[in-house]
């Protein structure tokens, strides 16, 4: 078993504080995924669990004993990298059976070992090759292998898809998915692309400038994000962000943006929304469709729209239309004929409207 606790952690490179106080725990069996734009930390964070890069202030533990001052080789964990890092003079069978020659595992065990673990991958023909000899994703393959004979309580994966192409991307996540189901190990995944982080993850931490900004399930984050950033960066095609002001009287709020369009706020029980308040407006591409001419139902608000631009993607098409001089993007489904210039009608789900206040970029709606 593995759990993690990261508590006030901080790194510090020089003077330049890139880890500001980090705060989580990570469960026993749990995949959970870093993401966030590039430079901001997550490398770093995963280094410092690996014990690769030292801990300014604060403390990781692992199974409640802080491993700050232990030995990357006695934390009980592998690490896969971006790069892969295999010894290129090796072939497939000793790269995988290097670490247990070192830790001076008996030669009977260590050859079971790889056996298994080259079956489950699917490597078992390739053992005497070289690495220049493989492609790129049979080298992904033995890096993860590598990390596996060692049956580690914790994996680290720092963006180890990254090198792949857009196929085989999707194939190696699946494949992780499963290791993850046979190895029954805690699994921390760093990515900068929120499509692998959503699928594989079971909670996703939403890292910025070296601050969590939002920990949830990847439906959590989709659903309520905590700030615009998370709004923003979770989900294809991003979320709809716009500025406004709420104007109106109580029980009869609207938004208002700068070209005079307005739109109705509905009203939520619990919340409380201030007159005057300069706000984001937050919605999502697919809550925004063209009308059809029976749908009268009261969730969605019909208005307007001129198409800018059309994006055909074959299974679904998007629009980027403006409704009264405010650009909007519209995802809908299927093929849909329409072209530049032409007006639209289009209905907003507006019970999926979020609002953010403009200077937190916090969630106040
Ligand atoms: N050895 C170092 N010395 C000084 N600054 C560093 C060092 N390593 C990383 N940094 C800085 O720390 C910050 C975090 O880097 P890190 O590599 O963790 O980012 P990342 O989130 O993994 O980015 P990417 O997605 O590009 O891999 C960056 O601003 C980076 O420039
Ligand atoms: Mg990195």
């Amino acid at each position: 078993m593995a759990e993690l606790k990261f508590e006030n952690v901080i790194k510090k490179y020089g003077k330049t504080e890139v880890i500001h106080s980090v705060n989580l725990d990570v469960k026993d069996k749990e995949f959970l995924v870093l993401v966030g734009p590039s430079g901001c930390g997550k490398s770093t964070l995963l280094r410092m669990v690996a014990g690769l890069e030292e801990i300014s202030s604060g403390t990781i533990s692992i199974n409640g004993q802080v491993v700050n001052d232990i030995a990357p080789k006695d934390r009980g964990l592998a690490m896969v990298f971006q790069n892969y890092a295999l010894y290129p003079h090796m072939n497939v069978l000793d790269n995988m059976s290097f670490g247990l020659k070192l830790s001076k595992t008996p030669k009977q065990e260590i050859q079971q070992r790889v056996e298994e673990t080259a079956t489950i991958l699917g490597l078992e023909d390739l053992l005497l090759r070289k690495p220049h000899e493989l492609s790129g994703g049979q080298r992904q393959r033995v890096a993860m292998g590598r990390a596996m004979v060692r049956k580690p309580s914790i994996f680290l994966f720092d963006e180890p898809l990254s090198n792949l192409d857009a196929k085989l991307r999707i194939q190696m996540r699946a494949e992780i998915k499963l290791l993850h189901r046979r190895v029954d190990s805690t699994i921390i995944y760093v990515t900068h692309d929120q499509v692998e982080a959503m699928t594989l993850a079971d909670r996703i931490v939403v890292l910025k400038d070296g601050i969590i900004e939002q920990v949830g399930s990847p439906l959590e984050l989709f659903a309520h994000p905590a700030n615009t950033f998370v709004a923003g960066f979770i989900g294809t095609p991003p979320m709809n962000l716009l500025e406004a002001k709420i104007m109106g009287r109580p029980g009869r709020l609207h938004l208002e943006f700068d070209s005079g369009l307005t739109i109705p706020i509905p009203e939520k029980p619990g919340t409380e929304l201030t007159l005057g308040r300069e706000v984001i407006m937050g919605i999502r591409a697919e809550e925004i469709v063209p009308a059809q001419e029976e749908d009268s139902s009261e969730r969605s608000w019909h208005i307007e729209a001129e198409v800018l631009v059309v994006e055909p993607l074959g299974n679904e098409t998007h629009l980027h239309v403006t409704i009264q001089g405010i650009k909007f993007l519209s995802k809908c489904e299927g093929r849909r004929i329409v072209s530049p210039g032409d007006p639209l009608k289009l209905s907003l789900n507006l019970n999926e409207m979020h609002l953010f206040d403009a200077e937190s970029t916090r969630v106040i709606y």
